[in-house]
């Protein structure tokens, strides 16, 4: 069986996914905005041999009914959190081989400063960073706060692509990889590796020099996560390294199916892009201490929490709705995954499944031993490539699944136990060298 990687989700704020266990005694999550609390888990990290810490992020806020609803402040739900980019750059310097991946949204960023923000750490970091591509779907309060319209699903994903045509102009073919000489007796550039970019898209518009100078992948490694019909075709288009929500091996394995086919069709090798399952679990030496700690955990959070954090994913209210109302039959312009997932479930049924896991799956919950075979068998259904291990309380969850499920898994020869290779794109996507693979649309942007 091919070597699984992993990488560790967080968040830049009290709770995350929907959920809000902050209040468990075991959480550190309130003290997210100290430089300590991210130094500490990238050191977890590191000493684990993570191929990456994710930084997720989001804008805007539960909104229901129009008015914020108090539970969102009293829970510290969706608000306040720090800039992902920011907390990345804070542990480049207490890391040296974690990958640091975090999320943009080509919806509400800038692509000019966006690259040069994605540039300049892949510079200090030498090459370990990685963007996750989102197109914003949660909240029309997101773009209500930065006072720009709202754009439907699938036309997001239409300015998505053209934000990806204009950044990999910055990132491949501003700058060419050694236009830099940096020669106290001759020049510090080569003027004629330095060219003008021209980009007039549907969207965006830029023309000039790159602010940035080419960093060590050039294009940080991209990762993308849309689950809907448009979603895939762009993560099979642009995406390295793809998430998906986790689920049964079945609703995997077509997963897996559908984006390798997309990348087929967009001229690349299916297995370029790899594919890492989200996955939560609580573990504990023995299954009677695990099912009591993955109660502690639905306790410690209140149900409220759950009507407020939908309506935040997808813009409805549930508590509006009769709890017999099919799922089936709701709609949004948001994440529209939010309502696909459910499938035949009912209004009330997915509260309740709501509290319990969020934007998550359920967490599986067992011993180490357990958890490592549920792994195993995952991926040897599904041809995924690895899982994003996605916490339920910080840092607790992730000790429990760094120190006992890792050295499992590592002694089955399934997880590696040192880091290979320099830069994230090598370590992680495979590539024999740390620049986008020759058949990657980005690729084709570059000036050589
Ligand atoms: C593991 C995982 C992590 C995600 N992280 C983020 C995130 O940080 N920010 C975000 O806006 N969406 C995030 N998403 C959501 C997707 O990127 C996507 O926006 C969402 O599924 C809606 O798009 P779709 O309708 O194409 O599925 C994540 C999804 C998964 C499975």
């Amino acid at each position: 069986m091919k070597k699984l990687r992993f990488g560790l989700f967080e968040n830049a704020q009290t709770n995350d996914s929907g959920t809000s266990t902050w209040r468990h005694p075991d959480s550190e999550r309130h003290n997210f905005d100290t430089l300590d609390y991210w130094v500490d888990v990238a050191k977890m990290c590191e000493d684990a041999k993570l191929d990456f810490l994710f930084l997720a992020d989001a804008w805007g806020w539960a909104d229901v009914k129009g008015t914020r609803p108090d539970i969102c402040d009293t829970e510290g739900l969706d608000l306040p959190r720090l800039d992902p980019a920011i907390v990345g750059a804070a542990i480049i310097a207490s890391t040296e081989k974690l990958g640091i991946v975090m999320t943009g949204s080509t919806l509400l960023e800038q692509p000019y400063a966006f690259a040069r923000r994605m540039q300049s750490l892949d510079h200090l970091s030498k090459g370990r960073i990685g963007w996750n591509v989102v197109t914003t779907g949660t909240a029309e309060t997101a773009v209500a706060a930065f006072g720009v319209p709202m754009v439907a699903h699938d036309e997001r994903y239409n300015m998505a692509d053209d934000f990806m045509e204009l950044v990999y102009k910055l990132f491949e073919g501003a700058w060419e990889r050694d236009a830099l000489e940096r020669n106290k007796a001759g020049r510090y550039a080569n003027p004629d590796k330095v060219h003008r970019i021209s980009h007039d898209g549907p969207y965006f518009r830029s023309h000039g020099f790159g602010n940035s100078s080419y960093s060590p992948q050039g294009t940080p490694v991209l990762f993308q996560a849309g689950s809907s019909d448009r979603g895939k075709q762009f993560g099979g288009k642009h995406g390295e390294c793809i998430f998906l929500g986790g689920g049964t091996a079945e609703k995997l394995a077509g997963q897996v199916k559908s984006i390798r086919d997309e990348a087929v069709a967009n001229g690349r090798d299916p297995n370029s892009i790899k594919l890492m399952s989200a996955f939560s679990c609580v573990v504990a030496p023995t299954k009677e201490e695990a099912r009591r700690k993955h109660q502690e955990l639905l306790d410690a959070q209140t149900p409220e929490v759950a009507v407020a954090s939908y309506a935040w994913f997808t813009g409805l209210d549930l508590s509006s709705f009769d709890p017999a109302t099919k799922m089936s039959d709701l709609h949004t312009e948001l994440s529209q995954t939010q309502i696909a997932r459910f499938g035949d479930k009912t209004v009330g049924e997915v509260l309740k499944d709501w509290h319990a896991h969020g934007v998550r799956t359920n967490p599986y919950v067992g011993t180490p031993e357990d958890i490592a075979d549920i792994m195993i068998d995952l991926a040897e259904k599904t041809d995924i490539d690895g899982f994003l291990f996605t916490p339920l309380i910080q840092p607790a969850s992730t000790k429990d699944f760094v120190e006992q499920v890792m050295p499992i898994l590592r002694a089955r020869g399934v997880a590696a136990s040192d880091y290979e290779g320099d830069t994230l794109r090598e370590r992680l996507v495979g590539t024999p060298s740390p620049i986008l693979s020759a058949d990657h649309p980005g690729a084709g942007y570059r000036t050589l």
